[in-house]
């Protein structure tokens, strides 16, 4: 450990890491004067720099002319009259470079259970995936819904997507039936891409039959085939002329396929997110700018040497599972352990012992592991880290969200040994990749903060008119230029991506993070504060409380009316609080319970057990103003059990303040 004395008055005084120094001379980029020389060039000539890490990390069948078209801001356009495919730069690339004995993954079953595939057999089996698509009519910006659990199978599927051109969006295996429809619709996917069942912490849980329900709830009409995994081998119901058995069909298909040379511009896949109203976006992203970031930043963040071992904890249905384990290492060579199962299961040492058994050295999760395995590590000393051979550690990342400083220094001391440096990345579903995290080989590191931006990206911390705010002071966080991975738009509503992103209250030219942000007076360091929209994260998973609210309407029997907000929480960073009113009278006592429950298996069965509300409030009423719009800042006082202390003078019904906070 290594602390400058000259940063002890910083923020919080929280001390500065130095990156070790033995990190220093072999990092990707090497020293903060490496670091500052990149932003610079960066600054002098935008254009100059994303075009030459382009040309250097990507292969490109057609190279491309153009860089950044800017003439339909904020549809920003990267290098599009180039062509390229995202599966050959990860796979036969690797191969062409000799690398196709190497590992490619280390599938770690839930059962723990290991199979290894190279780059050449996965490339190969890439290929079979995708001409089995072929020979079901699947082509070239056809959308096909992958609901898999983590898998060789699943990172292969989306692969062989982007083979042939074909839009993958991968829907997360903890969603329900309810959410799978509605992507399913909204996407317009012709094929669906399975597995009988997930096998999570000893448990089979069903895939192919939600798959079944989604598809019966109606407006999946486009989908004609379902391709089904065997993974549990359990009975599962298959419907003839429709679903069949993925093996089955492509194990037959030639081990070659020619790539689809897309656009650079040519949408890779589909990702839902939550945003402020209660539809889930599809986030629409590139191929050429998507591919370019997760390439760089696997190189310049987590620093992938031909001899490491990556393991991401990440699932593939989210962002940091695409970007970090289905993209970016793959298209740098890179040695993944992938991982079915959890971190509790069979015991809360999961994560060390499969550090300790597969000498990972490189080690991606998210702060909620980190704060439930402190937790667990406390009250069962079995699972103590100090149990578990970490000396091939080198390097740890955090990512999701924001990391209290307490954990950060029981990670750093205790999985890295005082060695390995952190870096807490910050970015989102829409930006592709990294925007701002410390480099492991340059930056000094200051627990809880993200520290600076990655060199090509301008972000910047500004008031509500859009104007810059002085360091020290909070605000809202933008990236003032675009960026190659940036979302393109959201598929489907091109309006609601302007007004999500570029607001015309900032000039129409900030891309808004929905993140509050202030930066350290003295260093500039930035600091996120948080979600400024209705976005709640709970363990790192993104939701919308007017998706959760609506999913408690939807019990329309029941509820009259639901407010949602978060509240801190100790574990998952933050916790659902819902204030509900029932048709009929307020219950109370055991009554309150019942209902209680039945409201939370109503919002897993619309949503996903990831939404279900850990504390449920019933009112007679919710505050609302005069004209009739709940008062949410008084929920989240009242969720926090903090006292009211706001003006309360436009409240309608201040009587109601009092109800909500005894009753619950
Ligand atoms: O609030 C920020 C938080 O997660 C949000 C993005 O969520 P999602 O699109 O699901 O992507 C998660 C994986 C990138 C952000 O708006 N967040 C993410 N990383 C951090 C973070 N907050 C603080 N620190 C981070 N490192």
């Amino acid at each position: 450990m290594s602390v400058s004395p000259a940063h002890h008055a910083h923020a919080h005084h929280l001390p500065t890491y130095q990156p070790p120094a033995d990190f220093v001379g072999r990092a990707a980029v090497s020293g903060m004067a490496a670091y500052q020389a990149l932003c610079q060039q960066a600054a002098e000539d935008y254009e100059g720099f994303w075009a030459g890490q382009a040309r250097r990390l990507l292969s490109w069948h057609k190279p491309f002319s153009q860089v950044l078209d800017a003439s339909h801001a904020p549809f920003y356009q990267w290098f599009a009259d180039g062509t390229l495919n995202a599966s050959f730069n990860c796979l036969d690339r690797q191969v062409e470079r000799g690398l196709g004995d190497k590992t490619a993954l280390i599938f770690e079953a839930d059962d723990g259970v290991v199979t290894r595939i190279t780059y050449a057999q996965l490339l190969a089996k890439t290929c079979q995936i995708a001409n089995a698509m072929k020979s079901l009519g699947i082509s070239k910006g056809d959308r096909v819904v992958i609901y898999i659990a983590m898998s060789i199978d699943g990172i292969a599927a989306m692969q062989a997507c982007a083979r042939i051109g074909a839009v993958h969006s991968v829907v997360f295996g903890g969603f329900s039936a309810q959410s799978l429809r509605d992507r399913i619709h909204d996407t317009g996917a012709k094929l669906v891409i399975t597995a009988d069942h997930q096998l999570r912490g000893g448990k089979q849980l069903p895939l192919k039959d939600i798959v079944d329900e989604a598809l019966a709830l109606g407006g999946c009409e486009a989908v004609t085939q379902v391709l089904v995994v065997r993974r549990s081998g359990a009975p599962v119901p298959m419907t003839d002329g429709r679903d069949r058995w993925l093996a089955e069909l492509a194990d037959s298909q030639p081990t070659v396929c020619e790539p689809e040379w897309v656009g650079a511009e040519h949408p890779l896949f589909l990702l839902y997110t939550s945003g402020s109203t209660g539809k889930p976006k599809g986030v629409q992203h590139s191929t050429g700018g998507y591919l370019l970031h997760a390439v760089l930043t696997s190189q310049w963040v987590f620093d992938l040497k031909d001899d490491d071992v990556f393991w991401c904890t990440a699932d593939i249905g989210w962002i940091t599972g695409h970007t970090y384990i289905a993209y970016g290492p793959l298209a740098l060579g890179a040695t993944q352990l992938v991982f079915e199962g959890v971190p509790t299961y069979p015991d809360a040492g999961r994560f060390w012992q499969n550090i300790a058994r597969h000498r990972v050295s490189v080690f991606y999760t998210a702060p909620t592991a980190i704060r439930s395995l402190i937790k667990a590590a406390e009250t069962d000393p079995a699972v103590d880290p100090s149990h578990y051979d970490l000396s091939s550690l080198r390097l740890l990342g955090s990512v999701g969200e924001p990391i209290n400083p307490a954990a950060w220094q029981w990670y750093y001391d205790h999985i890295g040994g005082g060695r390995c440096p952190i870096v807490d990345t910050f970015w989102q579903t829409e930006t592709g990749g990294h925007l701002i995290t410390p480099l492991p080989g340059a930056t000094p590191m200051v627990p809880g903060s993200c520290t600076l931006p990655l060199p090509g990206i301008e972000a910047a911390v500004v008031d509500e008119q859009g104007h810059e705010v002085p360091w020290g002071q909070d605000g809202l966080l933008v990236v003032k230029k675009p960026w190659p991975a940036m979302i393109r738009t959201i598929w489907g509503d091109p309006e609601r991506f302007k007004k999500s992103y570029y607001p015309d209250s900032l000039g129409g030219r900030l891309y808004l993070a929905g993140d509050g942000a202030v930066r350290d007076p003295q260093t500039g360091y930035f600091t996120i504060t948080g979600r400024t929209d209705d976005v709640l994260n709970v363990s790192g998973h993104r939701m919308g409380t007017m998706e959760i609210e609506s999913a408690l309407v939807s019990c329309s029997e029941l509820v009259a009316e639901a407010a949602v907000v978060a509240r801190p929480d100790d574990t998952t960073g933050e916790a659902i609080c819902a204030f509900v009113v029932l048709k009929h009278a307020r219950p109370a006592g055991d009554e309150a319970k019942r209902i209680a429950k039945i409201l939370r298996d109503h919002v897993a069965r619309e949503i996903g057990p990831i939404a279900k509300p850990k504390d449920i409030r019933f009112g007679d009423n919710l505050p609302k103003t005069r004209s009739g719009k709940i008062m949410r800042r008084l929920l989240r006082a009242i969720a926090r059990g903090e006292a009211v202390t706001q003006d309360i003078s436009t409240l309608e019904n201040p009587a109601i303040l009092d109800q909500l906070a005894e009753n619950h």
